[in-house]
């Protein structure tokens, strides 16, 4: 089914200069990008989309590091998006990644691991909603 998944492109990779290497390896795959937008995050947007993981100890380096810099917000449309893209990332650390996914190829470690993505349909529609009102989403399917 088509689905729609947000992702984002995180600082380490914004500092990197990659965000189009990023966006051509999403569209290869044959991915859309049917909306977008570059912020530097508070720490209370940043916090609020990661409130899953307020409990966990990797909790206030994560916060550090993605407010450490603009990020690329993106929400993502095609057939199997959200599992789509998680194959094009990769392991959450890098050292798992599979080599040619985005996080073998441009992450550094668990933290600065170059993006995030949906993780299931819940999330993603959470997700969305967190950073796009529905009419910023220009869908084309
Ligand atoms: P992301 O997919 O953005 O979701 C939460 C982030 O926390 C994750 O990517 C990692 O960058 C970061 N993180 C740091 N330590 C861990 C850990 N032990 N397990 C999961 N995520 C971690």
């Amino acid at each position: 089914a088509v689905e729609r998944t947000l992702s984002i492109v995180k600082p380490d990779a914004v500092g990197k200069n990659v965000i189009g290497e990023i966006y051509s390896r999403f569209e290869s795959a044959g991915l859309q990008v049917v909306a977008a937008k570059m912020l530097r995050l508070s720490e209370e947007l940043a916090g609020g989309f990661y409130a899953e993981h307020r409990e966990r100890p990797f909790f206030p380096a994560l916060i550090g590091f993605m407010t450490s810099g603009p990020v690329m917000v993106q929400v993502l449309e095609g057939e199997n998006a959200i599992a789509k893209n998680r194959e094009l990332m990769g392991a959450t650390n890098p050292k798992d990644a599979e080599p040619g996914t985005i996080r073998a190829d441009f992450a550094e470690s668990i933290d600065a691991n170059a993006v995030h993505g949906s993780d299931s349909a819940a999330s993603a529609e959470r997700e969305i909603a967190y950073f796009f009102a529905a009419s910023d989403v220009c869908g084309r399917s």
